[in-house]
């Protein structure tokens, strides 16, 4: 590519998020050009490139947008993968590979090609509806997950017995079995089209002990160096066998007998690598760009320990955000606050999220808790 992206080359990222405004903040470094589609006018990137208002899963408005930029990007799966083809048949970069992100928008042929690869993967069968999941009672408890659009934990439940049966989706999904985790965790991996692959230290989801939501991620993982080394090693296979260019993030369960299980992997930056932009040497947005401009992987070391909490809407409040606690919250030393520039709240809406480094484990922690009491986002 001999490097021509200092001058006229434009990145297009069909999604403007939050993971899109934090690629754009790390490409000024790099002098990269950016254009954004989002179909919400006041989409996190709207102020920071040039910016397409339109539908991602909309084939015309993908393929208009992708035409008039010189590498395709996306920050979401959730896309016009028709239109990312036609892009690359034109001649485009497009990279995750519009085939890649085609394979990961479905969680049953996701799950299948972990198979065919010999990627450790829980247990599952693929279902149809729900009359399906309802003969499969010996198969509980398991996880019914739908094949297509569930995120953030919607789409997915717990099927524990035959009282449960009835919550199934009715849609095309699997059921997992499943898994008693001592742990969940991600490793972010990157690889350019030379073939050179790096992995980030492997993070830790930290749960709330009650109420079975993450609490904070943790940075590195409290992992024996044996297991760490074999999630990494993961990771790199599983972005070798798909091939991807660009960063993967790989969600992984720990089981108590120390096996490492592939729960799903993303084709983007991720939520587990926010912490990257001050913790690493290389934050997964730089290394996701190193990764598509066919630059050299950056060094993924942990410069310190650190946790991320994400800041999400407060139950009970919706409409314009209000941010309460920030002075308390920036008092403290090693604090990073990122708002995602959403104008609107509502409940559980990701508003932005707070990076924690400090050397003491201890000390990290609560201030961890500290920032999850103090700093809300009301109306
Ligand atoms: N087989 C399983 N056994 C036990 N727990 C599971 C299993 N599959 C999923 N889970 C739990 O459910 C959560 C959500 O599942 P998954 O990651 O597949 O869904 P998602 O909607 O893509 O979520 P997100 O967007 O938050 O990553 C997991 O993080 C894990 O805590
Ligand atoms: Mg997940």
């Amino acid at each position: 590519m001999a490097q021509s992206f200092y001058q006229n080359f434009k990145v297009g990222i069909v999604g403007g998020g939050q993971l899109g405004r934090m690629l754009i903040q790390s490409g000024i470094d790099l002098n990269i050009n950016f254009s954004v589609l989002d179909p919400d006018p006041q989409a996190p990137c709207h102020q920071l490139a040039p910016f397409t208002c339109g539908k991602l899963t909309d084939y015309q408005t993908v393929l208009n947008f992708g035409q008039d930029c010189d590498l395709i990007t996306i920050e979401i799966e959730n896309v016009s993968v028709q239109a990312l083809y036609e892009l690359e048949k034109a001649g485009k970069k497009v990279f995750p590979q519009p085939s890649i992100i085609e394979l990961i928008q479905d969680k049953r042929k996701q799950k299948q090609f972990f198979k065919d690869n010999d990627i450790p993967t829980a247990d599952f069968i693929l279902v149809e509806n729900k009359a399906d999941v309802l003969q499969q009672l010996s198969y509980l408890p398991a996880v019914n997950k739908l094949g297509r659009e569930g995120y953030d934990g919607r789409g997915v439940q717990l099927l524990r017995n035959n009282e449960d049966l009835s919550k199934a989706f009715d849609a095309p999904g699997l059921l997992e079995k499943l898994i008693d985790f001592e742990k969940e965790i991600s490793v972010i991996v990157s690889r350019n089209e030379a073939g050179e692959i790096a992995a980030f230290p492997a993070v830790e989801m930290v749960f709330h002990p009650e109420a079975n939501l993450v609490e904070y991620l943790f940075s590195p993982a409290q992992l024996h160096e044996a297991i760490s080394n074999q999630a990494k090693q993961i990771a790199e296979h599983v972005i070798r066998s798909l091939g991807l260019v660009g960063v993967l993030a790989v969600e992984m369960f720990v089981t108590r007998d120390g096996k490492i299980l592939v729960n799903e992997v993303a084709p983007r930056p991720h939520n587990s690598g926010h912490q990257s932009i001050e913790a690493n040497v290389t934050s997964q947005y730089e290394q996701h760009l190193r990764a598509i401009l066919g630059l050299p992987p950056g060094d993924t070391s942990c410069t310190t320990p650190s946790a991320m909490v994400n800041l999400l809407g407060e139950e009970g409040y919706s409409g314009l955000a209000k941010y309460e606690g920030l002075n308390e919250v920036l008092s403290i030393s090693g604090v990073h606050v990122h708002l995602y520039g959403k104008k609107q709240t509502k409940p559980f809406r990701k508003m932005g999220h707070v990076t924690l480094v400090d050397s003491d484990l201890e000390s990290l922690k609560k201030k961890a808790y500290f920032v999850k009491q103090t700093l809300k986002v009301k109306a």
